[in-house]
C-alpha cells in the first residue's frame, strides 16, 4: 500500500508517541522483573523471603508487564500510525488516544502493586484482580472505538489486510478478556472446575493467537512491503491466512490441558487445529518472505525492517515447535518444564517483541520526521536481544528435556534441580543483556521522541 503523500509526515500522532514511551518503560520494568527471577532460580534464598519479592508474585509481574506494558503498547504504538494513514485520513481523536495511554499505564501500574501485594485471581494470564481488568476492558473499548470511528472517516474505500488484523486483535481481545477473567464474578474471578480450566485456556492462548499475533501481522502486512519498495505479493493470500487464522487460533487453547481430564473430543479437535495452524502461519510467511524475495539489502538496511524481519523467522520456529508440542507423545516429555518457557520466549519477545520494536523504531522517524537519535543503539538492541533470545532458546530447550525425561523415569524435582543449574545461571546472564538492551532502547526511543537534536531528514 502507497503511503499517503497528502499527510505530513510530522502530524502529532499524540497517541502513538504515547504507545512507543508506554512500551519502552515498561519492557524495562518487566524484564528487570524477569531478571530477579531468573536469580532467585540460581540462589533460590537471594531475596530472603521479602514477601513482594517472592518468585510466585515476580513471575505474574513479568508475564503480565511483558504481555500488557511491552509488547502489546509497542504493537498499539504502530497501529495508531498505520491505520489513519492506510485509510488516508486522521485519527478520530488524539485525545481519546491519549485518556487510553493514560488508563493503560494506570492499570500497569495498579497490576504491579496488586500482584506485588499478593492481590491476585490465581489464573495464569488472568491474575489482575476486577477493578485492573475494568480498567484494561475499557482501555480495548476505547482503543476499537477511535479505530472504527477512523475507519467511518476513512478516504480510501479498500480495507488494507493491517486494517483488519488490527480491528480484529481489539474486537476479539476484548471479548476474550472478559470471557477469560469471568468479569461477570468480579469476587473470584473465575468458575469452578474443570469448566474454568477450559475458558482460562481458552482466554490464555488468545492472548497470543488473536492479540499479539494478528498485531504482528498487522505490522509485518504494513512495513515489510514499505521497507522493500514493492507491493505485497498476494492479497488474496493474506484474506486467506487471516480468516483461516480466525477460525483456527479459536479452537486450541485446550492444548493447554492435555494432561488434565477435560473430554476427549475437546483434546481432539485441539490437537487436530493445532496442526492446521500451519495454514494461517505460512499463508503469512508466504506471503511476507515473497513480498522480501530479492530485497533482502534493503530489509538489512532498515533497523524496523531487521526487526521485523528476524521477528517473522521466529514465528516459523515456534509455530513448529508449537505444532510437535500439541502432539500427546510429544507432550509427555515438553510439559511442566523449562521447554514451554522456550517456547513461550521464542513466541512473545522473538517474534512479537521483536516486531514490536521494529514497528516502533519504523515509526519514530515518521511521527517525529527526524531520524531516530541512535541508530547505532537500535543496532546494538537488536544484536542483543536476537543473542539474548537465541541463547535462552537452546539453554531453556536443553534444560526442559532434561527435566523431562526425568519426570518420565519417576525421578523427583530436587534431584534434578543440580543439572539443570548451570542452564539456569546461563539463562539468567543472557536475560541481564535483554534487560540492558532494554535499558538502552528507552534511553534512545525517550531521546528519539522527546530531546532529539537530528536535523529534519
Ligand atoms: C502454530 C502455532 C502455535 C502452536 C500450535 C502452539 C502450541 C503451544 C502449546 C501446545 C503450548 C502448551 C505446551 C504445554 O503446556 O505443554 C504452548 C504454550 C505457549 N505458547 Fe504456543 N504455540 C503456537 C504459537 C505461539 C506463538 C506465536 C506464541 C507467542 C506469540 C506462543 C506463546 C506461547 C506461550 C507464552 C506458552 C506458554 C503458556 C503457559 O504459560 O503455559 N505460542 N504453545
Ligand atoms: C521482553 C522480553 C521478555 C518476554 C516477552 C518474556 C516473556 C515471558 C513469558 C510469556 C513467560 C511465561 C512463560 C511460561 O509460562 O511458559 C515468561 C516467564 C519467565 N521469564 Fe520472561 N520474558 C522476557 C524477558 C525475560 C528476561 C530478560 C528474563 C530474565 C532471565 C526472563 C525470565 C523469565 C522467568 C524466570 C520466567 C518464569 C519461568 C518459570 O515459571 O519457570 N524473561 N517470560
Amino acid at each position: 500500500m502507497p503511503e499517503n503523500p497528502t499527510r505530513p509526515a510530522t502530524a502529532a500522532y499524540l497517541t502513538a508517541r504515547g504507545f512507543c514511551l508506554t512500551s519502552a518503560a515498561w519492557m524495562m520494568m518487566a524484564t528487570l522483573v524477569g531478571f530477579i527471577a531468573a536469580l532467585e532460580l540460581v540462589a533460590p534464598d537471594l531475596t530472603a523471603n521479602i514477601s513482594w519479592l517472592l518468585f510466585s508474585r515476580l513471575r505474574p509481574i513479568h508475564v503480565n508487564l511483558v504481555l500488557f506494558g511491552f509488547v502489546t503498547p509497542g504493537l498499539l504504538a504502530g497501529a495508531f500510525y498505520f491505520v489513519p494513514r492506510l485509510l488516508r485520513t486522521e485519527l478520530y481523536s488524539e485525545k481519546l488516544g491519549i485518556v487510553t495511554v493514560i488508563l493503560w499505564n494506570m492499570a500497569l501500574v495498579a497490576t504491579m502493586v496488586t500482584l506485588a501485594a499478593g492481590l491476585t485471581q490465581g489464573r495464569e494470564y488472568a491474575e489482575m484482580i476486577w477493578p485492573i481488568d475494568a480498567g484494561i476492558v475499557t482501555a480495548f473499548c476505547l482503543i476499537f472505538f477511535n479505530f472504527i470511528m477512523t475507519v467511518k472517516h476513512r478516504n480510501e474505500k479498500i480495507l488494507y489486510v493491517s486494517v483488519w488484523y488490527a480491528l480484529a486483535a481489539v474486537a476479539l481481545t476484548t471479548c476474550t478478556y472478559c470471557l477469560g477473567n469471568v468479569v461477570w464474578k468480579p469476587d473470584s474471578g473465575s468458575l469452578t472446575g474443570i469448566p474454568d480450566a477450559i475458558l482460562l485456556w481458552f482466554y490464555g492462548h488468545n492472548v497470543f493467537g488473536l492479540l499479539l499475533t494478528p498485531l504482528s501481522a498487522a505490522a509485518a502486512y504494513y512495513i515489510i512491503p514499505q521497507v522493500c519498495r514493492s507491493p505485497l505479493y498476494s492479497h488474496t493470500l493474506s484474506l486467506l491466512g487471516f480468516w483461516s487464522l480466525i477460525v483456527i487460533y479459536t479452537h486450541i487453547g485446550t492444548h493447554h490441558l492435555l494432561q488434565v481430564p477435560v473430554p476427549t473430543w475437546l483434546k481432539v479437535v485441539a490437537i487436530v487445529d493445532s496442526i492446521a495452524m500451519v495454514i494461517p502461519v505460512m499463508a503469512f510467511l508466504i506471503n511476507i518472505w515473497y513480498t522480501a524475495r530479492g530485497k533482502l539489502g534493503l530489509i538489512h538496511g532498515d533497523i524496523g525492517g531487521k526487526f521485523i524481519f528476524t521477528g517473522t523467522i521466529m514465528y516459523f520456529i515456534v509455530s513448529i515447535l508449537g505444532s510437535l508440542m500439541a502432539l500427546p507423545d510429544v507432550q509427555r516429555v515438553t510439559h511442566f518444564n523449562h521447554w514451554v518457557v522456550g517456547h513461550a520466549h521464542i513466541g512473545v519477545l522473538g517474534f512479537s517483541g521483536m516486531i514490536a520494536l521494529g514497528g516502533l523504531y519504523f515509526i519514530i522517524p515518521r511521527i517525529t520526521g527526524k531520524p531516530l537519535f541512535s541508530l547505532f543503539l537500535a543496532d546494538l538492541q537488536y544484536w542483543m536481544i536476537l543473542i539474548g533470545v537465541s541463547g535462552f532458546a537452546i539453554v531453556l530447550t536443553i534444560s526442559g528435556l532434561i527435566q523431562g525425561h526425568a519426570w518420565l523415569n519417576g525421578e523427583t524435582v530436587y534431584r534434578v534441580l543440580s543439572e539443570i543449574h548451570i542452564y539456569n545461571i546461563i539463562r539468567a546472564a543472557l536475560g541481564l543483556l535483554i534487560f540492558l538492551s532494554a535499558v538502552s532502547g528507552f534511553y534512545n526511543i525517550f531521546r528519539s521522541v522527546f530531546s532529539n537534536p537530528g536535523e529534519n531528514p
